[in-house]
Order: C-alpha cells, then structure tokens, then sequence
C-alpha cells in the first residue's frame, strides 16, 4: 500500500499514530519489536513521536533494534543509534534494557554475528526466524534500503540475519539487516520524503527499466505488511 501525505509533518503524525496503535494492540505479556531506520528521514518521525507519543503509548512493551548501523562510535555525528538517542530515546521513558544498539564501534564481521544473535534471542520467532512486529526502513537516491546498495544487493539474499556491508563511494563499514529479516516481518513501512526520492519512487512503485535491480524493490514481507509513507515531493513523479 502506498499513502501520500501533503505534508511531511502529516506523514510524522500519522507514523506515529500507526505505531502507538500497534503498540497499544500487542498483547500485555508480548513486547513489541520496532526496528529503527537510520539517516536523516528518520527525525521527523522521532521527535513527532518523543513530542505527541511520549506519555500516551507504554514504552515498557516496546524493543527497539536498528535495520542497520555504520561503524562508528555511538557518539559519533554518522551513528544512527545517536540519531535516535539524541531525537527519540532520551526524550521517552523506555528502559534502558529494552534499547538493543548495533555496536559499530567493534569488528563488523562479529558485530553482523553478535547482533544476528541477539536478535534470535530477544524477537519472538516464526517459523525459526526473528519476526519483527514493525520495520521502519528508509530508501537512498541510488535506491539502496538499509544498508544494501545496489553495489552489494547480493545481502539481500544471504542466509544470515545481519551482514557486513560497505558504503560503495564513502569505503564505510556498515551493519546491515538481510532480506531474510527483513521479508520475515510483520510490518514494513519504508519512508521516503522530499524530491530528491522522486525518482526512484517513481522508478520502483511504476516498476519503469531497471526497478528491479534495486534492493528497495526486494522489501516484500512474505507473510507481512507492506507500507510506502511518501510526502507531495517524494511521490511526484508516480504514474
Ligand atoms: C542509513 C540508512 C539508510 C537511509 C537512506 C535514506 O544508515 O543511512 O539506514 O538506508 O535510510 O540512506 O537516508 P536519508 O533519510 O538521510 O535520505
């Protein structure tokens, strides 16, 4: 399903809504898996939620968890988890045990592991595989999702939950979700704003030449929910 907002602001308000209802839906002895995307696309939806959600949703039944992460120190001005903290986490009460960070400080190749383990271990299972219950994902101009560019699209397809990935321009290390994971969730919303996503949107959501030979175009949850949130700008050039 693709919704389009008139604003960005709208999109924020209706993100949050969505999310605070799926929260306030989960059962009082299930928590809630929400994974977090990282970038710049990602802080509206933040502090509309720390600013409209922060008192009315129950932060204890919530885990969070990061589709990707870039291989720096969690202070670092690149980290996404600082992103997070810096506009969501510190401004909401969730416990600090329920906030699970991709350690980009260590090793990528055990980071991948390490995290594909503690995935396994704290997100309830479907069919053998962690099932997420809400995947925020973002969409690059060069159509890369997560940390898949189209230079390594073959994650997507890897056996493993979590990989070693690699900026293709910038050489940075970076932590990445797989399709696996990613197509086992229970609700994938990919968000893209502003006119510089038109036209891959545009590219992917008309299926025009090359579509699918970006790794956006691989999101579809086997089982799962499929959700486009795009403002005015970033839907302009849909058919
Ligand atoms: C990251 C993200 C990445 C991001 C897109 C869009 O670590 O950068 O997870 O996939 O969602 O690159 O980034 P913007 O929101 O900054 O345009």
């Amino acid at each position: 399903m693709v919704k389009i907002f008139p604003t960005t602001e709208d999109l924020a308000q209706y993100f949050g809504s969505l999310l605070s209802a799926r929260i306030c839906e989960t059962p009082a002895n299930r928590y809630f898996s929400w994974v977090l995307s990282g970038g710049n696309t990602p802080k509206m939806m933040f502090r509309e939620i720390a600013s409209n959600f922060r008192n009315n949703t129950d932060w204890h039944k919530v885990k969070v968890f990061w589709c990707d992460e870039r291989c720096v120190g969690p202070d670092n001005t690149e980290s996404n988890y600082r992103m997070a903290r810096e506009t969501l986490l510190k401004h909401i009460p969730i416990p600090a045990g329920n906030i699970f960070k991709i350690q980009g400080e260590a090793d990528p190749v055990s980071e991948a592991a390490r995290y594909s383990e503690v995935v396994s271990h704290y997100v309830n299972p479907n069919k053998g595989i962690p099932q997420f219950d809400l995947m925020m994902l973002g969409l690059g101009e060069d159509g890369h999702t997560a940390s898949i560019f189209p230079e390594n699209i073959h994650l997507f397809c890897s056996d493993k939950l979590f990989e070693p990935a690699e900026h293709p321009y910038t050489k940075q290390n970076r932590i990445t979700a797989t399709g696996k994971i990613i197509n086992h969730a229970k609700s994938v919303v990919i968000i893209a704003t502003g006119k510089s996503k038109a036209s891959k949107v545009a590219q992917v959501i008309n299926q025009r030449r090359g579509w699918d030979r970006l790794p956006v175009s691989l999101v579809h949850p086997e089982n799962g929910e499929l959700l486009w949130l795009l403002d005015q700008q970033s839907a302009f050039n849909i058919k």
